[in-house]
């Protein structure tokens, strides 16, 4: 792929002593920067210097690309990410996971807060994502001429990274449900009908994030892991979703999704993506 985006973005990273190939690289949600905190040796780049990065206006994010390393391993983090109701494209994150598809092909940690519908999935719950639903709405590989645009999704979220998230949850202690999240396209929430349609279709959880970025992923042929920190009940279920209860609530648990992304890195491999 020669993404010219992608080319100018290498080079301003080379001039920043880009520590790739990298082990693994993370996408943090609303309210998520806690993960960063805990990197060690952290370069730090705006978007606004990096052509094509994601040029997030929502609040909770800090737009920015850090590098460093996390339990010994190198780990690339996208402080924040840009949301298909940005821009009006759901390919606005296509140039953020050509790069990582560029530095070294690691695994790719998605991470997103989400509205919970399963009854377990209460606020202040972390979940790993099992799968996700996302009918009818838009893909990000809409215009792409290469034949494989038709990428098979059959194991979207990896199984062995789902098995290193549950290994890497038990060694804390901490519970990890699975989840199937829906992906609704925001940025107004959803109503208390479409919630309960999510429901008759499988969904336990919903959010205006993440499965772009799982599609353009696995276009790159990069494994993906993905963890949610539910913020809410979903419309209708005994929450009010709001962007302000999404903030508040992703920070009160972005201590323990940062503890649970260390024990993750720490037990996949160097060079896993190679
Ligand atoms: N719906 C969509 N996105 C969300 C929600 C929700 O209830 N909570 C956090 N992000």
């Amino acid at each position: 792929m020669n993404d010219p985006l992608v080319t100018a973005a290498l080079g301003a990273l080379a001039g920043r002593g880009v520590d790739a190939p990298f082990d693994l690289a993370i996408v943090l949600g609303s309210g998520l920067g806690a993960v960063s905190e805990r990197l060690e040796t952290v370069t730090r780049i705006p978007y606004a210097e990096l052509p094509g990065m994601p040029a997030t206006s929502v609040s909770g994010h800090r737009g920015a690309l850090a590098w460093g390393r996390l339990a010994g391993r190198r780990v690339l983090v996208f402080e924040g990410r840009a949301h298909p109701y940005e821009t009006g494209r759901a390919d606005a994150m296509r140039p953020a996971l050509a790069l990582v598809a560029a530095l070294g092909r690691p695994p790719v940690l998605l991470t997103n807060a989400s509205g919970g519908i399963r009854d377990d999935l209460v606020p202040g719950t972390i979940a790993a994502l099992s799968d996700h639903i996302a009918i009818g709405a838009a893909n990000p590989l809409w215009g792409e001429r290469d034949e494989r645009r038709f990428v098979p999704m059959g194991d979207a979220y990896d199984p062995a990274l789902r098995l290193r998230l549950a290994e890497a949850a038990a060694a804390l202690g901490m519970e990890l449900p699975e989840a199937v999240y829906m992906w609704f396209p925001g940025p107004s929430f959803e109503t208390p009908a479409e919630i309960r349609a999510a429901r008759a279709l499988g969904a336990d959880l919903v959010g205006m994030s993440t499965v772009p970025e799982t599609i353009l992923a696995r276009f790159h042929g990069l494994r993906v892991g993905a963890l949610s920190v539910v913020t809410n009940r979903a419309a209708g279920l005994g929450g009010a979703p709001s962007h302000a209860e999404t903030k508040r609530e992703a920070a009160l648990a972005a201590d323990r999704l940062a503890g649970l992304v260390g024990a993750f890195a720490a037990r996949i491999g160097r060079g896993a993506g190679r």
